[in-house]
């Protein structure tokens, strides 16, 4: 909304520090507000990590350059997604980290793949938890990138798009409600609900990542994830982090071709293109805070220099002040269970 300032506002008259006064007047005029069911907690579930640990939970691979997160066997991510489910999170989404991958990423589309086995033994354990799971093919493939290498150093297009559809039908197959294409192939929403729709899937819900920079903030997440590229990057793919015009039109095709959600990654530092896809589509918008947004508040915190509970509060409130319906975030259970207590 546009106002004008006009002048019987001006100040003494107007005085804004009224409305500060008290916590209950503050809490009456706030304008954002931050639920558990807005939030989205990423999992990273690791195959072949079975048992407990020597502290008796379940095993588990600490992600060093994410203090606090850590990579879970089938036993830890059903754990997590029951603490997901009780503090009423809107979802979790899931990445899996297979034991063999190979030129085409086919642990992807794997019946028996770790993502698949997850999603069903989530699916059991917590039938009302919002079930969703990161759709590519990087943390598969043994070059990391997203797609088929087309054999000159690029990763091809049209090629991949069958391999996501592929992937799309079998993780809908294991039981997965929301899809997170994360790819950035052109046409791939498209593809995606074809193959889902022919499969019978037409009620799984794809977040597209419309608006994905080719951002230096997912340096964690590919230790995490085990999902460097041995060469290159990904900017032939992923959108350059100078453009917002150009998000705005990754999110219109995505619309068209029947995205459900779109989402901005990362978050905090593309507020603008949350508030630009928001109003450009007024579709529901998820933002995406990154490993390295999660880490630098870490890293912050631990030196001592800011206060984690602050930051993190502020800058998810942020992100939804400019226009995210859902954030998915790594701070997601802790600040729902800091919001409940
Ligand atoms: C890969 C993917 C990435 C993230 C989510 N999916 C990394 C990348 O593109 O290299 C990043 C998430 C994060 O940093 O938390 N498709
Ligand atoms: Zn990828």
């Amino acid at each position: 909304m546009t106002a004008r300032y006009v002048a019987p506002m001006a100040f003494p008259r107007s005085r804004p520090r009224r409305l500060r006064r008290t916590p209950a007047l503050r809490a009456a005029v706030r304008e954002t507000t931050l639920r558990p069911a807005q939030l989205v907690l990423p999992i990273f579930v690791e195959e072949g990590l079975d048992g407990v640990g020597p502290d008796g939970a379940p095993a588990s691979t600490p992600i060093d350059a994410m203090p606090g997160v850590s990579r879970w066997g089938i036993d830890g991510a059903v754990a997590l997604a029951r603490r997901a489910h009780d503090a009423g999170l809107g979802g979790v989404m899931l990445f899996g980290i297979p034991t063999v991958k190979d030129a085409e990423g086919s642990g992807a589309w794997a019946d028996d793949g770790i993502v698949q086995q997850a999603t069903r033994a989530i699916r059991r354990a917590a039938p009302d938890l919002i079930v969703g799971v990161d759709l590519c093919l990087c943390e598969y493939t043994d070059h990391g990138h997203c797609g088929l290498l087309d054999g000159h150093g690029g990763v091809q297009n049209d090629a991949t798009l069958e391999l996501l559809a592929r992937t799309a039908v079998s993780q809908a197959d294991a039981g997965a409600e929301v899809l997170y294409p994360s790819d950035m192939m052109d046409g791939r929403i498209g593809r995606i609900r074809d193959a889902l729709d022919e499969a019978g899937h037409d009620r799984v819900v794809v977040v597209a990542h419309s608006a994905k920079l080719a951002s230096a903030y997912y340096g964690p997440f590919r230790e995490a994830a085990g999902s460097t590229p041995a060469f290159g990057d990904r900017r032939s793919y992923q959108m350059d982090p100078a453009n917002g015009d150009e998000a705005v039109r990754e999110a219109l095709t995505d619309v068209d071709e029947g995205a459900d959600v779109l989402m901005v990654k990362p978050a905090g530092p593309a507020l603008d293109l949350v508030r630009r896809v928001k109003d450009a589509t007024a579709m529901p918008v998820a933002a995406y805070q990154v490993s390295g947004e999660y880490s630098m508040i870490k890293a912050g915190a631990a030196a001592g220099y800011v206060d984690e509970d602050a930051v993190v509060m502020e800058s998810l409130l942020a992100i939804r002040r400019a226009g995210a319906d859902i954030v998915a975030t790594y701070f997601a259970l802790d600040v729902a269970e800091r919001l409940a207590g």
